[in-house]
């Protein structure tokens, strides 16, 4: 695919991470986008651990901190070998605290860490929640932010990534619930911006319980337009020419600014 100067080829990759098996989930992703050319390709919530933790032992015990990890440096040659950059889940440890992270990793390694802020059922007891200001990274002169999943039920955060420039939402998920979605779409209309949400399939099997995925990974482009949309039970890559010019415009008509627009002096914190 040819990319012109304000285009970002950006995109996703689904698939069915096995509970626990890292190495093998790893190399998954690895064969995976070998052939795949992208400038940016986002994977699901916490693609290598698998999702489902029994408890927060069991979650420290399978998380790793990213500045001393082999998943991240493998990650790192992949994107140094294909010059691109990855937005991925990540379950990280920090001593002895754990959170349902993503990162940004790029050719010269790991560039920035988000702390998932609002933490899903279960996971209040696996993790603690995110502690990172909402920040806006560059990737090819282009500005990416972060969020993962249940994130999407908190417009607050999108729209703090969109007043900080955000042009590009990147959202790794393990979606159970059927609404994200299409919640997804009006993130895009209501800010302006794309937004790639990388979801997984399958379930994770665990002797506490069983919990499905419900795929359908997705790009939404700048006035809530679906460009693309995964089917719900297949592994699935998929890469688009996102013209990023479309999402410096934030005129919803000729007289409504989404952002500046904005009565802040009427809203509660
Ligand atoms: C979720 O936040 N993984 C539903």
């Amino acid at each position: 695919m040819q990319r012109k100067s304000n285009e970002l080829l950006a995109g996703y990759c689904q698939f069915r991470p096995r509970f626990g098996r890292v190495r093998e989930n790893l190399e998954g992703v690895i064969r995976a986008l070998r052939q795949v050319r992208a400038d940016l390709i986002v994977l699901p919530e916490l693609p290598f651990t698998g999702y489902h933790f029994r408890d927060r032992s069991e979650a420290l015990a399978l998380a790793e901190d990213p500045r001393d990890s082999d998943t991240v440096a493998a990650l790192a040659r992949l994107c140094k070998r294909k010059r691109m950059h990855l937005v991925t889940g990540f379950a990280e440890r920090r001593r002895d605290r754990v959170f349902n992270s993503a990162l940004l990793i790029g050719p010269q390694g790991l560039r920035h860490v988000y702390r998932k802020l609002h933490l899903f059922k279960d996971e209040k007891s696996c993790f603690d929640p995110g502690d990172i200001d909402l920040s806006v990274q560059t990737v090819n002169d282009f500005r990416i932010g972060m969020m993962v999943c249940f994130d999407w039920a908190f417009p607050e955060v999108a729209r703090t990534l969109a007043l900080k420039g955000a042009q590009l939402l990147c959202h790794p998920a393990n979606l159970v619930l059927a609404h994200c979605q299409q919640a997804m779409l009006t993130r895009s209309l209501e800010n302006a911006v794309y937004a790639v949400t990388a979801n997984r399939t399958g379930a994770d099997r665990r002797p506490h319980g069983v919990l499905r995925f419900t795929g359908g990974s997705q790009i939404t482009a700048p006035g809530g337009r679906l460009l693309h949309r995964a089917p719900a039970a297949r592994a699935k890559i998929h890469v688009t020419a996102l013209d990023m010019s479309a999402a410096g415009n934030k005129w919803l008509t000729p007289r409504n600014h989404l952002l500046r627009d904005r009565r802040p002096e009427f809203y509660l914190a």
